[in-house]
This record gives C-alpha cells, sequence and structure tokens, in this order.
C-alpha cells in the first residue's frame, strides 16, 4: 500500500481518499445553504400557542453572492419519531416553489387544542439543489377552547384579609402609604396530588389575577416573572404553558403558588388624579389564580389536576406586600421551609374560596416573557451619612435588587431605590412622585438570608440601604435587570465613543421600557404604555431588538383600550376606561403607524389585517369630528409635539419658537395615518377603502397646504418640528420641498445650532436633515456637547436617555420633579438615525421585511469608521464603513435570499473596486446610476467590499 506524508504523518492513499469522496458526494448532493433560526409565530419553539393557523419563518445562509431559495419543503409531524421518518401526518407542504422563507401559514391538518408540532424545512437554492433538512424544532398548541379549561378561579376573599395586620405590622410595613388600603399578604397556595402511573408527559395551563409564581416539588416553574403580565384584564387575560413532565413523578406531588397584586389590583394608573388606591382600576381586590396540570400517562390516559376548592391557602406568607410602585416587603421570620414539597404539614392551612369564571377571554401568552436578563454587581458604595449606605449599580436599571445578608439578630433592612443623587449623596427620591419603590427585608437571625423581590419593579441607579448592623461589601448585592426577554437584532459602533455609549444608552431605555408593554417610563408612578412614545420610538426598537411578537401583543391592548366611537387611547392598555385619556393627536396614531412599522420591517401582513377596522374606525371618527379636515375637534388633551425647545428652562436658550402649532401637528398626523391606512387597504386588497383613504389623505394634505403653508415654503409657526414633520410625511408639493428644507436648515442655524424639537419630531429633523443634503448639521447637532444634546447628558454622567432636555443642568440642577425621568425613551429615537444614516441599512417598503432593502451609509461628523448589524426577519444585514486615505471603503453583507440597493459616494465611477477588482468586474453587482457624487448598485446577497475615491 502506498503511503504519503500528511503534516509529518504517513497516511495510506485511502484513508485520505475516503473522507475526500465523501465531502465530495455531500458538497454536489446537497446544496451549501444553511437553514438556521425556524420560528413559530417569532418564538423559538413556543409552548401552548392559541393561533389555528401558525406562521413560520426560517432564514438561510451561504456566503455564496446571489444564493437564494427556489422552493421549500415543510413537514410538521406529531411526534419526534414521525418527523425523523420524513412522515408529515400533520402537513407535508411537498416541494413549493416560491422565494418566501417566513411568515408561511401552516396548511395542513386542523390542529386541535394540545396537539404537538414537530417540524423541519428544507429548500431549493438558485440552481435548484435541495438542502439538507433543517434541525427540527416545534410547537405546541395551547387550550383553543373555553370548554377545554376545567379549572375554577381560586383564591382568597378580600374580605377574609381585611383586618389582617396587627397595628404593630402596619407600623412596621409602612411602605404602604398615604391612607391606602393596607396590602395583605401574598397568599401561598397548594395542592398535593397523586400519580400511580408512569408519566410520559405533563403540561401546565396556568394565570392569575394579579401575579403569580408557581412551584411544582419546589422547583419554580419557567424562568419567568411577573406572569401573566398585563393586559386588560376585562377583555382577555394571557395564560402561560409550561411543559413540566422533569419536575413530575409517579407518587406524590405538590403544586404551589404565590400571589400579589401587580397590574391588576395595584396602586397603579391613577397619578395626579387622586392618592392611587388598590383596586380601584379593574374593580376588584381579590387574587385569583388558575391552574389545569395535565398528566399523560404511559397508558395514554390523560389526568387533569385543576384549581378548585381542594387547594389549601396560607395567608400569613413572608411577602408582607408586594405592590408595583411601593415596592415589596419580606419577613423572614414568616417563611415556612417546605410549604411547597409534599409531606409538609398544611394542617393549619385554610380553604380557597372560588370565583366564578370571568368573561375576559384566556389567550395564550405569544410575546417573550419578562424574565431576569441580565446582573449587575455595583461599582461602589458610599456612607453619606452614619448607618446610611448607598450603592451605585454603574447603570441606569430596572428590575430589583438580590440581597445576601448574614446578620445574627433580627434587623429590618430598607432599601430606597432612585436614578439620581442628591447633592449630598443621598438617593434622589422626588421625581418618583407617589412610587416610593421601597424594598423592605426582616431577617430572622439565623445567618444567611438571600432577599429578592418577585412582585414589583424598581428604575434606579442608586440604592440606599439603613439598617445594617455592620458596613456592607460590594458583593452582598446584585441589581437584578428585568425585562420582556425580546432578542437583540442591532449593533452600532463608530470612531466616536461617545455616540456608543449614546447607542448604549438608548438600548438600555429601550429595556428598562419594556415589561409586558412598551411604558414611558419606569421608575414614578406612571409607567403606562403612552402610544405618542411608543410610535416616535417603535423603528428605533425595532432596529435594536426583534419587536415582531411583542407589538403583536400590544396592538392588541391598543385595539382593547380603543373607545367604542373609534377613538384610540393615548395608552394602552388603559386601565380604567373612565379616565380622560383618548384621542391626542400623535399619541392615538399610534394605533396605525405601529402595526405598519411591523408590517415595513417583519412583512407582517397578518397585524395588518387584525389591525385595520379599528384603524379604519379611528380615522373614520376624526374625519367625522373634522369635516374641514384640519384635525382640531375631539383632540382629547392635545400634547402636541410634547418637551419641545420652549420647555427647556435656561437662561441661554430662547423660551419661544419651537412649537409647532398644535393644529398643523395635529393636521399632519392626520394626514400621515390616512394615507398609512389606504397603504394598509392596498395591501390587503380593500381596493375601495384604498382608493377612498387615498383621496381623503390627498385632501387633508390640500386643505394642510392651504391652511399652514405659505408660497415660499414657509409653514405656520416657522419652527425646525413643523418642517421636519412636513418633510417626512410627505405633506408638501414637490415644488416646495426644497424651500421648506431650507427653512429647516435656517431654523437650526436661528438657534445657534441647536435642536428645539419635541419628542415627535427629532427624529424627523434628523432624517429630514440627512435627506436634503444638510446632512452635515445634524451630524453637529448629534455630535454637539453643547446644552441642549444628548452629549450634553451624557457629560452628566446619563446611562440611558432622559425624558427632557433639561433634566439636569449644571449650575441650575433638576427640572420639576413632577414630571422628570432619567428613562424615557423618546429622544433616544436618534438611534434610528444612527442605523439608517451613519450605518446606512434602510427597509424598502416596496419590499417588506427586508427581502429588498437599501444599504446608504453616508459618513460625516468626526466619523472615521462606524460598523453596526442589523438581524432583519432575512438575516444579519452588516454594514462596516471607514474613510482611509481619501478613501471610502464599505463592507457589506446581505442575507441569503434577498438582495439591496448599495448607495456609495463616489467622486468618479471608474476609481470603484469590489473586492480589489473594478466594480464594473464584479459578480453580484450591477451599477444602476452615477450622478452627483453617488454611485447606486444593485448588489445580490453575498459579502462584498467597496472602495471609492471619496
Ligand atoms: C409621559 C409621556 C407621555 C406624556 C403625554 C407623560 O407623563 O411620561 O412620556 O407621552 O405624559 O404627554
Amino acid at each position: 500500500m502506498k503511503f504519503y506524508n500528511l503534516f509529518g504523518i504517513r497516511v495510506s492513499l485511502w484513508i485520505q481518499i475516503i473522507p475526500f469522496t465523501i465531502l465530495f458526494i455531500n458538497c454536489t448532493t446537497y446544496s451549501s445553504i444553511n437553514i438556521i433560526q425556524l420560528r413559530c409565530e417569532y418564538l423559538e419553539n413556543p409552548s401552548g400557542i392559541d393561533v389555528p393557523n401558525p406562521r413560520l419563518s426560517w432564514v438561510l445562509e451561504s456566503t455564496e453572492r446571489g444564493q437564494e431559495q427556489k422552493a421549500y419543503q415543510i413537514i410538521v409531524s406529531s411526534t419526534e419519531e414521525k418527523l425523523l421518518q420524513d412522515e408529515g401526518d400533520l402537513w407535508n407542504s411537498k416541494k413549493i416553489k416560491t422565494t418566501q422563507s417566513n411568515q408561511v401559514i401552516y396548511n395542513g391538518k386542523l390542529l386541535n387544542s394540545r396537539t404537538q408540532c414537530f417540524w423541519k424545512v428544507r429548500i431549493w437554492d438558485k440552481k435548484g439543489k435541495g438542502s439538507k433538512w433543517s434541525e427540527p424544532a416545534k410547537w405546541s398548541m395551547g387550550l383553543l377552547n373555553k370548554s377545554d379549561w376545567k379549572a375554577k378561579w381560586i383564591g382568597v376573599s378580600s374580605k377574609s384579609l381585611k383586618n389582617f395586620r396587627t397595628s404593630d405590622e402596619r407600623e412596621t410595613t409602612k411602605i404602604e402609604q398615604r391612607g391606602n388600603p393596607v396590602i395583605p399578604p401574598s397568599p401561598l397556595l397548594r395542592k398535593s396530588f397523586f400519580i400511580e402511573k408512569e408519566i410520559k408527559q405533563a403540561t401546565v395551563y396556568v394565570t392569575a389575577l394579579g401575579l403569580y409564581e408557581l412551584s411544582l416539588n419546589g422547583e419554580k416553574v419557567g424562568d419567568q416573572v411577573l406572569s401573566p403580565e398585563w393586559t386588560d384584564y376585562n377583555t382577555r387575560i394571557q395564560y402561560q404553558t409550561f411543559d413540566v413532565t422533569h419536575l413530575l413523578n409517579k407518587g406524590e406531588n405538590t403544586l404551589g403558588a404565590i400571589l400579589a397584586d401587580g397590574w391588576y389590583i395595584g396602586t397603579f394608573g391613577q397619578w395626579g388624579i387622586s392618592k392611587p388606591i388598590r383596586g380601584s382600576n379593574y374593580g376588584s381586590l381579590d387574587r385569583k389564580f388558575l391552574l389545569q396540570l395535565e398528566v399523560i400517562t404511559d397508558d395514554n390516559q390523560m389526568i387533569q389536576i385543576i384549581t378548585d376548592e381542594s387547594w389549601q391557602v396560607y395567608f400569613d406568607g413572608p411577602i408582607r406586600s408586594a405592590d408595583m410602585f411601593l415596592g415589596e416587603v419580606y419577613d423572614a421570620r414568616k417563611t415556612h421551609e417546605g410549604w411547597d414539597l409534599s409531606g409538609f404539614d398544611a394542617s393549619g392551612w385554610e380553604k380557597v374560596v372560588t370565583f366564578p369564571s370571568t368573561n375576559a377571554s384566556l389567550v395564550a401568552q405569544m410575546n417573550e416573557p419578562i424574565r431576569v436578563v441580565k446582573k449587575l454587581q455595583p461599582v461602589s458604595i458610599s456612607e453619606p451619612e452614619p448607618g446610611i449606605y448607598v450603592f451605585d449599580l454603574g447603570q441606569n436599571m430596572v428590575g430589583w435588587c438580590r440581597l445576601i445578608v448574614n446578620e445574627s439578630q433580627v434587623v429590618r433592612l430598607k432599601l430606597r431605590h432612585g436614578e439620581m443623587l442628591t447633592p449630598d449623596g443621598r438617593v434622589y427620591m422626588e421625581n418618583l412622585r407617589k412610587a416610593t419603590q421601597a424594598a423592605i427585608f426582616i431577617t430572622n437571625a439565623k445567618g444567611e438570608n438571600i432577599f429578592e423581590p418577585r412582585f414589583t419593579y424598581h428604575g434606579f441607579q442608586y440604592v440606599e440601604i439603613t439598617g445594617l448592623s455592620k458596613k456592607p461589601d460590594v458583593n452582598m448585592l446584585t441589581g437584578m435587570v428585568v425585562a420582556s426577554d425580546t432578542k437583540l437584532t442591532g449593533k452600532f459602533e463608530c470612531s466616536n465613543s461617545e455616540l456608543n455609549q449614546l447607542w448604549q444608552n438608548i438600548l438600555w431605555t429601550q429595556r428598562g421600557n419594556m415589561h409586558s408593554i412598551p411604558t414611558d417610563c419606569p421608575q414614578r408612578d406612571e409607567r403606562m404604555g403612552w402610544m405618542g412614545d411608543a410610535l416616535v420610538f417603535a423603528q428605533t426598537g425595532i432596529f435594536n431588538m426583534d419587536m415582531a411578537a411583542f407589538f403583536t401583543k400590544w396592538c392588541r391592548d391598543v385595539r382593547d383600550a380603543q373607545d367604542e366611537d373609534g377613538r384610540y387611547a393615548d395608552f394602552s392598555p388603559l386601565p380604567n376606561k373612565n379616565m380622560p385619556f383618548f384621542n391626542a393627536p400623535g399619541w392615538a396614531d399610534a394605533g396605525i403607524i405601529v402595526p405598519w412599522r411591523v408590517y415595513q420591517n417583519y412583512s407582517d401582513t397578518g397585524i395588518l389585517k387584525e389591525q385595520y377596522q379599528s384603524a379604519k374606525q379611528f380615522i373614520d371618527f376624526i374625519h367625522t369630528q373634522n369635516p374641514d379636515l384640519v384635525w382640531i375637534n375631539d383632540v382629547g388633551n392635545n400634547y402636541g409635539d410634547w418637551l419641545n425647545g420652549n420647555t427647556i428652562v435656561s437662561d441661554d436658550y430662547p423660551s419661544q419658537g419651537a412649537k409647532i402649532p398644535n393644529d398643523v401637528f395635529a393636521t399632519a398626523y392626520f394626514a400621515y395615518s390616512t394615507e398609512i391606512l389606504s397603504k394598509m387597504a392596498v395591501i390587503l386588497g380593500y381596493e375601495p377603502d384604498a382608493d377612498k383613504y387615498s383621496k381623503l389623505a390627498k385632501s387633508i394634505r390640500e386643505v394642510f397646504n392651504e391652511k399652514f403653508v405659505n408660497s415660499d415654503g414657509r409653514l405656520k409657526g416657522d419652527c425646525q418640528a413643523g418642517y421636519a414633520m412636513a418633510l417626512s410625511f410627505n405633506l408638501l408639493p414637490e415644488e416646495l420641498q426644497k424651500s421648506a428644507a431650507e427653512h429647516m436648515a435656517r431654523e437650526v442655524n436661528d438657534y445657534d445650532l441647536r435642536i428645539s424639537t419635541g419628542f415627535h419630531s427629532t427624529i424627523l429633523l434628523m432624517k429630514e436633515l440627512s435627506n436634503w443634503e444638510y446632512c452635515d448639521l445634524a451630524y453637529q447637532l448629534l455630535e454637539s456637547h453643547r446644552f441642549p444634546s444628548w452629549l450634553y447628558s451624557i457629560d452628566q454622567g446619563a446611562t440611558t436617555i432622559w425624558e427632557r432636555w433639561d433634566g439636569y443642568v449644571e449650575g441650575r440642577g433638576f427640572q420639576d420633579a413632577g414630571m422628570n425621568s432619567f428613562n424615557h425613551y423618546s429622544f433616544g429615537s436618534v438611534a434610528e438615525f444612527m442605523y439608517r444614516t451613519i450605518l446606512g441599512i434602510n427597509p424598502d417598503d416596496n419590499f417588506p421585511g427586508y427581502k429588498k432593502f437599501i444599504i446608504h451609509p453616508q459618513p460625516g461628523g468626526t466619523l472615521k469608521w462606524a460598523k453596526g448589524e442589523y438581524q432583519s426577519i432575512h438575516g444579519k444585514i452588516v454594514s462596516e464603513w471607514k474613510l482611509e486615505n481619501k478613501r471610502f471603503i464599505l463592507k457589506i453583507k446581505i442575507p441569503a435570499n434577498t438582495n439591496a440597493r448599495v448607495i456609495i459616494p463616489a467622486k468618479n465611477i471608474e476609481n470603484i473596486t469590489e473586492s480589489n477588482r473594478p466594480v464594473k468586474k464584479a459578480k453580484g453587482v450591477e451599477l444602476i446610476s452615477f450622478k452627483n457624487g453617488t454611485a447606486i448598485f444593485e448588489v445580490l446577497s453575498g459579502e462584498y467590499t467597496f472602495t471609492s475615491e471619496y
């Protein structure tokens, strides 16, 4: 046998040939495309969904240029074994010729409650070569019919808890202040049961009115917190589904649950109107619990364990009170070791009460759950006064603290959480208004005690602890960051490190304001789903994180909050329908604009279908109330371009001239939303509506121009905001656009190169400056350290975005504590500029979901390089550029099965190269045009490096 010397090792020719042959066969047999990220309704392997025909998606990976999917085949099986054998007993799509790789609607057998679905997909590539099957994925169906629920709502009647506390304890748990009814301790519920047979599979469906934490045999079920999250509880209540097979034993088992107030009962949502009162939002003080455990035994019998009269309850547990705004009180002396385990003596426990079923629908939770998503260690501890310790977490965060204490005696520790420090080093609490967000821990004197709240959350960077008997060290406290656990999809970095910090601050602010719904702020007594804020931040939010499932859920909340006459609420959910918060222009419009953003970014026509009637009702209502097409009637609280420059309090800043007049603002939104409605109608095939609303939008634009625009393109109000809005919403006739853009730039100069825009117009100004050859001005605003600016806040130590441009001003101090959050994302919408203009990544409305998109980076300011990415529904888009020796070098990645229009600055076309070859010879690149120093190419999927003279 002949031997060869390979890396100094003698190998036989056969040993070399065989693997190469196998490799060769593999290469030729299958397409090189890799199929990854299989998802169902935007979620990875979701349990218990309730969409009868869920939408499936996958991502294709290939470095080969111009690679695409020409066809797919999906197999869905009822067991893993069947899937392995390619037996699609639920659905075998066969080969379907299409490039579609997301929003693919399941089209198999009718899926019943509880069905387990295992699936995989393979594709055929551009050469018709089939790929290997993807890795398997799965989903399961929840309880689809009301009649599937056998469980009864159980809990504790509020009446029995009325005078539960001793007066002494009321004193101890004083965080419940201002005459509020006493918050009774969190009840513990338990039930032990026997399973006599071997267990094949066990699933639990569970929810609460209030909050719950569930355990099975002492182990917490699932890793989510604050379940079942927040919806309009009068309309729909989310249940969660968990596979608990691994937690269940043959023999005796015990279920345990702890209940708390949460959004359902807690002191919530009544700021500035009256003192927060428990139970006044949804009209109940009764925490309720519903659970159905279904066990399939090895003989395929189903055993159901349900909540009913047989459960027991204990009132005197360790969580003495828990409230979203006020915080949590935990008394370790009241812990009952083993209360949630079998064998525990529960003879002193009482029987639960049962409640009639509610009118609300039980729906599956299909948004990413709230979890602990990160842990932070403090960076320092100070002692501003003897015995008062202030921990600095180095980051304004949202969640709570985990505390480990070793005390040999009973001590009462009080934690106060705040975002800033007062001049004397104490935690600044005034801007929290009625949300005291405190934690009280009472130790049991048995050595190490670990405390961690679970039914509240706080917004804070600093934690003040009193009551310790000795000096603390940083390891005793951990900041537990709590948020809806949506995946990060964006990245941004550039040569200006302060902009990198700004991008991080925006991300932290987004994370801090996603707790089942998008909130305005996470700290003071508000934390509502303010629609205007969500509207302006939606695109940034989508760049940063996968918001598809989150917004799908929230749009349902938006519809639930809508008034019967069509007015959308100013925030959703609306805890109390009697609240006077409806139809503010720019807030209500989120009911149209947010689903539209979801469509643009994820090519989701499903959300348009769900939202359409409600969106139409909203526009019809405004139209009926404003037949002259100027939106001045039914404008609710008419906030306008909120927190614009006129609200800034500073000696050297103008106090007038920044505010777009409310009638201009409202009418601009009326036109814009109506136009979007007409586009929705086109997509959904509602032709008469498409025509009707397109005509209406045109008429509103005409009236807008008649009433508010001069012949020289000057707008009523003559401010940065007005021009930015009119241009961005495409309200002006073509011949006036250029002069309007000039007025916009003039206004920036008139403000001495400072910004004067509010929540709604800030990102519009940045976008329109860069659209209209004033990109240099946009960069100047972005990189400015001069007050008011983004970097000014960073110079003051900001690690999140402030609600107000002048939240804190050197020399002047804090703004009015009545409204001064340091964790408010609206002005953070500028990250959209970072993605769209600096990195140049832009969706294209004609090809939603990034099937085709635009890469158009516009270098400027001090930037020498920038790099970043966006994980689109079609895969990862990368854009990375640098300026070097008068050359512009752009590296990009276009996901397989997509293509892009690439726009680059260039002095001349001849000197443009791609991967070091003249661009004309580049594979996958086609020149579309070259003019005014800009080259435009159509580029197929793959990786490219363009170089041009700059
Ligand atoms: C919120 C805002 C919201 C506004 C309405 C404020 O209290 O915090 O973010 O949009 O009210 O003007």
